[in-house]
């Protein structure tokens, strides 16, 4: 009995990968690399490069290794990208689920946890957001997971096959033991984009606008430590392999903080002044996104336990200086 995780070499997935093995569980990996690091994947895990759209090779890797269930990360996630390349993302994010839960329904593996987002809200008129709160997706990102969901909502009601959707908020921090973290030198987010400038890789970070409706003019967001994140997803996992139903839950804090008062926050862990500059309002940004998660505490049986803003500055600066090394060490 193995867990087949996809998108194991990302920024979430290595983090699975890692608390799975930790956990005693046996793993396999399948990526195609387009994100994710070959060297972020422990040597011990069979690693199958391939396209997640590629039955063949995850029908192989399914049977090979008597896989009972599968975490699904593997996905575009570029908000803007998906704006200017919509195909795209409903053929990585969606069309290649579908091909993943198909090979499921074959090869009799009856239990799925996917990754989704807070994206499927869209601009929720109401704040924090429960999982009944209308899904009204704004980018063809938030959609081609929403559009994953309701496939597999519709084939557990066909099928022997159970999944736990779960909608991330705003991911961030890294493996406290330092054995992963985001990686990708093009990633957007705020932490990372923080990071780099207390770094001096960037000389300055922009605060996409100062006028939204909000304590501080900055928008709100429900930062969610990545080794909580994971703690969900292992809760999940054996949730399903109890026999658990399928649903839908979102995975956050429960409350947000401000851009401003990540960059204090930041400023205030690290002991050094941040070089900010202010800019437009991105395109797409909602004033707040906050989860409510008690679903997951209830139903799950969820219990974060990195709730704290500096930590997650601490651990994304701990990794940021390693990954930093490396690049050094490189040149
Ligand atoms: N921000 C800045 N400067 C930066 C980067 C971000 O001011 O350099 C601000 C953004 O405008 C936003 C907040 O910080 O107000 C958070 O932005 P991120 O880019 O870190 O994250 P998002 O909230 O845009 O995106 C997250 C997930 C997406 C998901 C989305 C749902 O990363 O996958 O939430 O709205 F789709």
């Amino acid at each position: 009995m193995s867990v087949l995780v996809t998108g194991g070499a990302g920024y979430i997935g290595s983090h699975m990968v890692l608390a799975l093995l930790d956990a005693g569980q046996d793993v396999c990996v399948i990526d195609n690399l387009t994100t994710g690091y070959r060297w972020a994947v422990p040597e011990q895990v069979s690693f199958i490069e391939a396209d997640v759209g590629d039955k063949g090779a995850v029908r192989q890797v399914i049977e090979r290794h008597d896989v009972d269930a599968m975490v699904h990360f593997a996905g575009s996630i570029v908000v803007p990208e998906s704006v200017s390349d919509p195909l795209g993302y409903y053929h990585n994010n969606t069309v290649n689920s579908r091909s993943l839960i198909e090979c499921c329904v074959e090869t009799g593996v009856k239990n799925m946890i996917f990754s989704s987002t807070a994206a499927v809200y869209g601009t929720p008129a109401v704040s924090p957001v429960t999982e009944e709160t209308p899904t009204d997706p704004i980018s063809p990102y938030g959609a081609s997971k929403l559009m994953t969901e309701w496939m597999l909502r519709d084939t557990a009601f066909a099928h022997d096959f159970n999944y736990v959707a779960l909608r991330y908020f705003n991911v961030a921090g890294a493996d406290p033991e330092g054995r992963s973290g985001q990686s990708n030198p093009a990633a957007t987010h705020l932490l990372k984009a923080l990071m780099r400038t207390a770094l001096g890789i960037s000389d300055h970070m922009k605060i996409f606008g100062r006028d939204y409706e909000t304590r501080d003019g900055t928008c709100i967001r429900d930062y969610i430590h990545v080794s909580d994140l994971i703690g969900a997803h292992l809760a999940a996992l054996s949730y399903l392999r109890d026999g658990g139903e399928s649903g839908v839950f979102n995975c956050g804090y429960g409350h947000g903080c401000t851009v401003l008062e990540a960059i204090a926050a930041v400023e205030r862990v690290l002991d050094q002044k941040i070089n900010v500059v202010d800019a437009d309002r991105r395109a797409g940004d909602p004033p707040e996104l906050v989860s409510v998660a008690d679903k997951a505490r209830s139903v799950l049986g969820w219990t974060p336990k990195h709730d704290d803003l500096d930590v997650i500055v601490q651990t994304a600066y701990d990794w940021e200086k390693i990954l930093n090394a490396r690049v050094d060490a490189a040149e």
